[in-house]
């Protein structure tokens, strides 16, 4: 393929634009058919792909003029390179999860921009904050740091901007001294290797060698791998390392500024004498740069890299491998865990887990499984990880060094999430892992190398601490190497794990200088896993096992996946696949012929269906008799748990249901029995059929005000409460129109099933609109009026014809007034619709009851007024029937209550936005129970809905002694 550049301005003399514009015109061809096959061979979804979007842009530009501009320090001041090649970013490209997994990056949003960027996300507005400084000043153009606001003194003078921000922007001064010393010792060069051995044998190449000077031509370059133009920086050894970083053999330098990188030695035709080449390098005068069209090109020192290609099977006579499944899981999915680890279970296979150390419910139900089955074991030391967070590599590594300390045999670790699930068999996955004995399985980004260092912020510093990853300034990454990554999804050979994870871990073992450069780097490093495997293959002696496959596939659907969603926790964006659904199923059976094991992701909350369709594929249907095969349940609540810290808003309302429930079965039938609610046990999702059906509160409770205590379990369904009164423009349209919070805007739904709201929740509002067969578009304004009839907010939307959910998040103040709030949708200066919502009143305070004075703070409304500008006008829209000054009395005096008639303000407002549907006893209490005479309640065991109901997809058994794995009915 042939390059073509265009050189800066001051070099336009009369022979550079002869020379351009042939350049200019062969581009243009080469940029149409490269658009043109981006179009042809991207995947269905294409549209919707960030590569393709990128060659859109390429092509709105017309021709792309690419200048590589380093300054002598280092920093890169404005990189835009524009690679020949064709970008196939394949569905199988990076990957992440759940927060603790990587990712795939999409563009970099630099944090010191601007204050808020009022963003229109096609219809929903939020206000995106930026992320520095929360105080209102401008970070951008503060260049010293503010000394005050330090309890310690920075052991240098910190000047990169960066860190400045990132120092103010930190929470606590331990997080602010860690960025500023390691800002510091950046600033010493004393932190980062500059440079590191490569170890992988490099076939008589070597490093820095001269071949000569050799005649380049315009259309056919000698190098085509990779240009740069490097105005100041270059020279020979510049050029070299760059090419070496970027993976080729050849490197040449031309024209005093230009740097290429090829795969291909130059044919001897075209060497001519070394005075040919003439022109001086930026750096250094007394070196020569290339000149007119002749190039001086150097050997890098390593040889063109080619991945092994994967065995499709075994020799006869191979024992099969043992694999160790190494789940790194986070969140409340537990029955998801067990039946994931239910259809990977082998007697010969290895299951080790580290669980998030936030999540105590996991843990807990977890350490059962330990103790039930001889292959299971937990991670005892726990990391609390974040999405793209250096310390996703450290929990990987150590929990890799304790797999090794263990007395068990495994070939192959293969670290998966709780949103995986296979999509071959075992003995399918054991058969290819035999034949491939020794490989190691990771997935490569498949683009230009640069490119990919600074997408994925390799290039840049970035500290962990706070719960955040902090952007603290431009670094070098280490020259002698290649670079290289991808998906932090992998699939390693033991004797790969040992060199990485030991060399790291025990100070006993003679230290790799490579993995502990690395080592160094990547504790500095967003999305750490996504690089680390790959750069330690492909560098070390065990290059030659290296499979350009990490055998998953992965949902990726950037129009979704890409919301710059993790900005609260990392200052960059990034992009999470989306969960498969059931319309997914031909794209999964599409990995059927090829070397694919495992999809991600799943979750059984968003849609089951597909989950059931890939077991059944797998291992065929359950026996028809089973029971509840459609259910999912998954937990909410859990009162053993201390962190994460439960919900104040949720407890209130689960103790408020079962206070509810009890009057509601007691009334029915009870005759002469006292049943006093007590606490509430647990508290869980209900889904059927890929629908929520309500959420289930287990709790118990005291007989006759004795000493029995038996238990209960609730369904409840919350209410939905909209009313469209004109059925003009979107009116007409409206499915649903409801507040909520936790959006998720990859899957498009609120989180929240229950939509519990308590004064500090943030609200959002989710609408859905029919399909229209008429394209429309609609400006609409949404107003809010909290329980005093006041408005207080006041939201414009622009509906975009073909999005059909979408949601809006209003700016309101802390604490939310308690009681039931209206949401008003304008259209065309008339009120179209409206919908109702509640904010409850909280009768707990970090999980204690709250005494007059929280109450009284708690429920008064935020302590400032509404800033409404033009509120007449909308103020007209609202009900003028209505007593304003009567609601605010009455909000006065509900702020005021508390004990006994907080309760029965509580209950009354929760009656209203919740029904109970059933309510069970569990078997344990019925005996207790019956002593009361009949109350007609069902036994838990034995619905179809409560948690304690049959689930024998999730539930773990006996081994089979014959096949070595689980019954598949327990
Ligand atoms: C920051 O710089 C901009 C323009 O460079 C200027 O308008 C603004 O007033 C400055 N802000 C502060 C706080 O100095
Ligand atoms: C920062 O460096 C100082 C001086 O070397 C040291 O005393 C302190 O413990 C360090 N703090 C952190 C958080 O690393
Ligand atoms: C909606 O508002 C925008 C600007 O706020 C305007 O450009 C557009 O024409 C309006 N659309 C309709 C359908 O009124």
């Amino acid at each position: 393929m042939v390059r073509y550049n265009m050189a800066p301005n001051r070099n336009l003399d009369s022979r550079w634009v002869r020379r351009y514009r042939s350049f200019f015109i062969v581009g243009s061809v080469i940029l149409g058919i490269q658009v043109f096959l981006a179009y042809r061979f991207f995947p269905i979804d294409a549209e919707e792909d960030e590569s393709s979007q990128e060659h859109r842009d390429l092509s709105g530009k017309g021709l792309n003029v690419e200048v590589v501009n380093e300054d002598l320090n280092g920093g890169v001041s404005s990189r835009r390179f524009r690679d020949n090649y064709l970008v196939v970013d394949d569905e199988d490209s990076p990957s992440n999860s759940n927060p603790a997994n990587g990712l795939y990056i999409r563009n970099k949003v630099p944090p010191d921009k601007s204050d808020t960027i009022l963003r229109n996300n096609g219809g929903a507005i939020e206000t995106v904050p930026k992320f520095n400084s929360k105080d209102g000043t401008s970070g951008l153009n503060r260049t010293s740091l503010r000394l005050e606001e330090l309890d310690f003194v920075p052991v240098c003078d910190i000047i990169a901007k960066e860190a400045i921000s990132a120092i103010h922007r930190a929470k606590t001064q331990l997080c602010k001294q860690k960025l500023s010393n390691i800002t510091c010792l950046i600033q010493q060069r004393q932190l980062y290797p500059h440079h590191l051995p490569n170890s992988c044998p490099s076939a008589g190449f070597t490093a820095g060698k001269s071949l000569g000077c050799y005649q380049d031509e315009k259309t056919f370059r000698l190098l085509s791998g990779y240009y740069a133009n490097l105005k100041t920086t270059n020279s020979p050894k510049h050029c070299i390392n760059m090419c070496l970083q970027s993976g080729f053999p050849y490197a040449g330098v031309q024209y005093s500024t230009e740097c290429f990188c090829g795969n291909e030695e130059p044919p001897s035709a075209s060497r001519r004498p070394d005075s040919s080449c003439n022109m001086k390098c930026p750096t250094d005068p007394r070196e020569a740069c290339g000149g007119y069209f002749t190039i001086n090109v150097y050997e890098t020192g390593i040889a063109k890299f080619t991945p092994q290609v994967p065995r499709e099977v075994a020799e006869s006579g191979e024992s099969p491998v043992r694999i160790a499944f190494l789940l790194t899981l986070n969140g409340r999915a537990l029955r998801q865990v067990r039946r994931l680890i239910k259809v990977l279970f082998h007697r010969d296979h290895f299951f080790y887990i580290h669980v998030d150390a936030r999540q105590d419910y996991l843990y807990r139900e977890l350490l059962v499984l330990e103790r039930s089955l001889p292959n299971v074991r937990l991670a005892r030391h726990r990391y609390a990880t974040i999405w793209g967070g250096a310390s996703l590599l450290q929990m990987l590594l150590s929990s890799m060094n304790e797999l090794l300390e263990l007395d068990w045999e495994w070939d192959f670790v293969i670290n998966l999430s709780e949103s995986d699930f296979p999509v071959k068999t075992n003995n399918q996955l054991v058969d290819f892992l035999t034949a491939n004995k020794g490989r190691n399985f990771v997935k490569s980004h498949g683009r230009e190398v640069q490119r990919f260092i600074q997408k994925q912020g390799l290039d840049k510093t970035f500290v962990e601490c706070d719960t955040h990853m902090w952007r603290t300034g431009d670094r070098h990454l280490p020259w002698g190497i290649q670079l290289d990554g991808g998906s932090d999804w992998v699939a390693l050979s033991r004797p790969f794990v040992v060199y990485v994870a030991t060399a790291v871990q025990d100070a006993l073992v003679q230290k790799d200088p490579l993995v502990e450069g690395l080592n160094t780097v990547f504790k500095h490093t967003l999305l750490p896993a996504e690089s680390f495997f790959h750069t330690a293959l492909r560098n070390s002696h065990f290059c030659d096992t290296y499979v350009d496959n990490n055998l998953r596939v992965t949902n990726w659907k950037r129009r979704l996946g890409c919301k710059c969603q993790y900005k609260h926790v990392v200052d960059w964006c990034g992009c999470s696949p989306n969960d498969f659904k059931s319309e997914d199923w031909p794209r999964l059976e599409g990995t059927e012929n090829r070397q694919l094991f495992f999809a991600r992701k799943f979750e059984p909350s968003i849609n089951q269906g597909i989950i059931d369709q890939v077991e059944e594929w797998l291992y065929g249907p359950y026996p028809s008799t089973t029971a509840n095969l459609q259910s999912y349940w998954q937990s909410v609540y859990h009162y053993a748990d201390l962190s994460p810290p439960p919900d104040d808003s949720l407890v209130t309302l689960a103790t408020s249901l079962t206070r509810i429930s009890t009057k509601s079965f007691v009334l029915k039938g009870g005759n002469g029995c006292l049943i006093h609610p007590g606490n509430v046990l647990e508290v869980t999702s209900y889904h059927n059929n890929d629908n929520y059906k309500g959420t289930l509160v287990l709790y118990e409770a005291v007989l006759n005000g004795g000493t029995e205590t038996v238990s209960f379990e609730t369904r409840v369904m919350p209410q939905h409460y909209m009313t469209i009164l004109k059925d003009t423009g979107p009116g007409g349209r409206l499915k649903s129109l409801l507040v909520s919070s936790d959006y998720d805007q990859k899957e498009q739904l609120s989180r929240n099933f229950l939509r519990n709201l308590g004064p500090f929740s943030e609200p959002i509002l989710v609408y859905q609109l029919g399909a229209n067969p008429q394209p429309s578009t609609y400006n609409v304004t949404f107003l809010w009026v909290d329980p005093a009839g006041q408005l207080v907010e006041v939201s414009e939307v622009h509906m975009e014809d073909g999005q059909v959910t979408n949601y809006v998040k209003p700016l309101l103040r802390e604490p939310l007034l308690p009681g039931v709030w209206t949401v008003k949708m304008v259209y065309e200066a008339a009120v179209v619709a409206f919908s109702q919502f509640l904010v409850t009143p909280l009768q707990f305070v970090s999980g204690a009851n709250v005494s007059q004075q929280q109450a009284g703070f708690l429920h008064s409304g935020p302590g400032q007024p509404y800033p409404i500008h033009d509120a007449t006008d909308w103020n007209k829209l609202l009900d003028n029937t209505v007593d304003r000054s009567a609601l605010q009395r009455k909000a006065l005096v509900n702020a005021r209550r508390f004990g006994l008639d907080l309760k029965d303000w509580i209950d009354s407002l929760n009656l209203k936005f919740y029904k109970v549907l059933n309510t069970c006893v569990t078997s344990s209490s019925v005996h207790a129970v019956s002593k009361c005479g009949k109350l007609h309640l069902e036994l838990c065991e034995n619905t179809t809905w409560s948690s304690l109901a049959p689930d024998p997809k999730s539930q773990i058994g006996l081994i089979n002694l014959t096949t070595g794995r689980l019954n598949r009915q327990a």
